[in-house]
């Protein structure tokens, strides 16, 4: 079978009267089929639509620059690391042998398509390959950090890299520097303060008015096209919501100029906002109360989240669907997690721990719900999780769960798990995904049959739940958890902008005389 692999790019070109390419832009004609259906006691009635629509894809690749809040954590040192050693093809010695840099975990650089057959089989590209995207090795990075430590001296204290290669980079490591940024003590563990050494002063209007003003000195000082904000600091108790401070636009801004209660995360995502970048949301508490997601919209800014999917949650997403669409019944999900890494310390407190519950605990719902023959309205599994830090595991977390599922006849299946991995060395392909998809979503638009102007995405950008433990989604939207669902909806949205119809895996040509 043919692979093709992504040191050498591949070039698709569509035979297809529904294609153009012009100098600037893929236009393809696309027919999306959809069915409405309508029920009336114990009679469906299912109408297929067909909706004539029109994908226009920028096909100029602007130069990206990327922000991270929490640049000096275990993920945004992993991160900015693993671009340079890829980027200057490093490699370097393990007790094991010759290790070389990859991007491996990466949906877009290290998994593949199916394009369709040829004499030679089916041929598979990079998901990279299918549209022009940034690549991440061009990727310039930036962000802010409450502690000041430079990034060669962070690489080291997160513990994630092995130290001959941490040898080669610390020189280039050790010239990027955090930027001071918001530190509300209230809003992360109080363990954290001894690393808060790095903070902005001022009202919280001027502090918000210098991450703008820090935002627009990365733009024209790194000589990038647009700038992408995401936070991957620590894990923020959840915000209340309260009528006339954060419900809606005008209120969160108000509110933000007279020093009420916002989270740090929710004001880097209006600063962000208001500068027309995009922003992102890795960590699970609420960033996007009513009010950052009305301004988002007013804007036509994209934003997303919440919380990378990285680990033991990508699993259970993958596995409850797994079993609900075999016909087998979870009936309990129990997880354990330890971790010794500084965001274990930080979810070692009780209001930043339940932030994280409840981001992890949702992820099974529409599962269970798509399947009226296992489960009444209203039933769910038992779901618990559990997480404690455990200093000497580091970032090499552990994650054991036990999935119980009833069987035909009164049967039960048990499924164990445990599962090693370091932490940040997952979570880093994702955020490369999540900054490069976004990237791709501002150039993409769509003129629907009958209308005049093309639209782009929904500021909400739901597109990216395959990467989030809780998919942000447009008010009234489903949200879609399971793994291949959110999977096939990039791959297919991504094959209209090439005209191509969804991937149905149905291969007739096979099962036909
Ligand atoms: P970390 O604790 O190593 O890094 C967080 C960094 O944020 C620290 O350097 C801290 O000084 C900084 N920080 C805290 N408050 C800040 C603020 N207001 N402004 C700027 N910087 C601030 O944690 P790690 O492991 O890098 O994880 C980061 C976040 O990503 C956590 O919230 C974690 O829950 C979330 N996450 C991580 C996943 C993973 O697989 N590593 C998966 C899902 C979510």
């Amino acid at each position: 079978k043919a692979l093709y692999r992504s040191i050498m790019p591949v070039k698709i070109h569509m035979n297809s009267p529904h294609v153009h390419y012009t100098d600037s832009h893929i236009e393809a004609d696309y027919a999306y089929q959809s069915s409405a259906v309508h029920t009336d006691g114990d009679h469906i009635t299912v109408t297929p639509r067909n909706t004539q629509m029109r994908f226009r894809t920028e096909s100029h690749v602007p130069r990206l620059g990327v922000m991270l809040v929490g640049w000096g954590g275990n993920n945004g040192t992993t991160v900015t690391a693993a671009v340079l050693a890829n980027k200057l093809q490093l490699q370097w010695r393990t007790k094991t042998g010759v290790q070389k840099a990859n991007y491996y975990g990466s949906l877009l650089q290290c998994s593949t398509v199916c394009l369709g057959s040829g004499p030679e089989g089916d041929v598979n590209i990079p998901f990279c390959d299918m549209l022009p995207m940034v690549h991440p090795n061009d990727i310039v990075f930036d962000g802010w950090d409450i502690s000041s430590l430079d990034l060669g001296g962070a690489m080291e204290r997160a513990q994630v890299l092995d130290w001959a290669l941490q040898e080669q980079l610390r020189p280039h490591m050790s010239r990027m520097k955090p930027r001071k940024s918001v530190y509300i003590p209230d809003f992360i563990a109080a363990n954290q303060q001894s690393r808060a050494d790095n903070v902005l002063t001022g009202t919280m209007a001027e502090q918000m008015a210098q991450i703008r003003a820090d935002m627009r000195e990365f733009r024209s000082c790194s000589g990038v096209d647009k700038v992408i904000v995401l936070w991957t600091a620590n894990t923020e108790r959840f915000c209340d919501i309260t009528a006339g401070i954060n419900d809606t636009a005008d209120n969160l801004l108000a509110a933000i100029q007279a020093g009420a209660e916002v989270s740090p995360s929710t004001l880097f995502a209006v600063a962000s906002v208001l500068e027309g970048c995009a922003f992102i949301n890795g960590s699970p508490q609420n960033t996007f109360v009513p009010g950052a997601v009305e301004l988002a919209v007013q804007r036509g800014v994209f934003i997303a989240g919440d919380d990378f999917k990285s680990g033991q949650t990508k699993i259970k997403s993958v596995l409850v669907d797994f079993l609900v669409s075999a016909g087998i019944k979870p009936t309990s999900i129990v997880s354990y997690n330890h971790l010794g890494n500084n965001d274990g310390k930080n979810l070692s407190a009780p209001q930043q721990f339940r932030s994280k519950e409840i981001s992890k605990s949702n992820v099974v719902d529409d599962m269970v719900q798509s399947n009226p023959v296992l489960y009444r309205p209203g039933e769910k599994p038992d779901h618990c999780v559990v997480i404690k830090y455990v200093p000497c595991v580091g970032d090499s977390k552990r994650a054991m769960d036990e999935y119980t599922s009833e069987i035909m006849m009164g049967g039960t299946n048990t499924i164990a798990m445990h599962n090693t991995c370091e932490d940040s060395l997952l979570a880093s392909p994702i955020i490369l995904d999540l900054v490069i998809l976004t990237e791709l979503c501002q150039r993409v638009s769509v003129r629907v049959e009958g209308e005049q102007e093309y639209q782009s995405f929904h500021s909400v950008l739901a597109l990216l739940a395959l990467l989030c433990k809780a998919p942000l989604v447009p008010a009234g939207a489903p949200v879609i958890n399971a793994f291949f669902r959110q999977r096939a909806c990039i791959e297919n949205i991504l094959r209209a902008c090439l005209g191509l119809p969804p991937q149905n895996h149905m291969l007739l040509e096979h099962k036909l005389q």
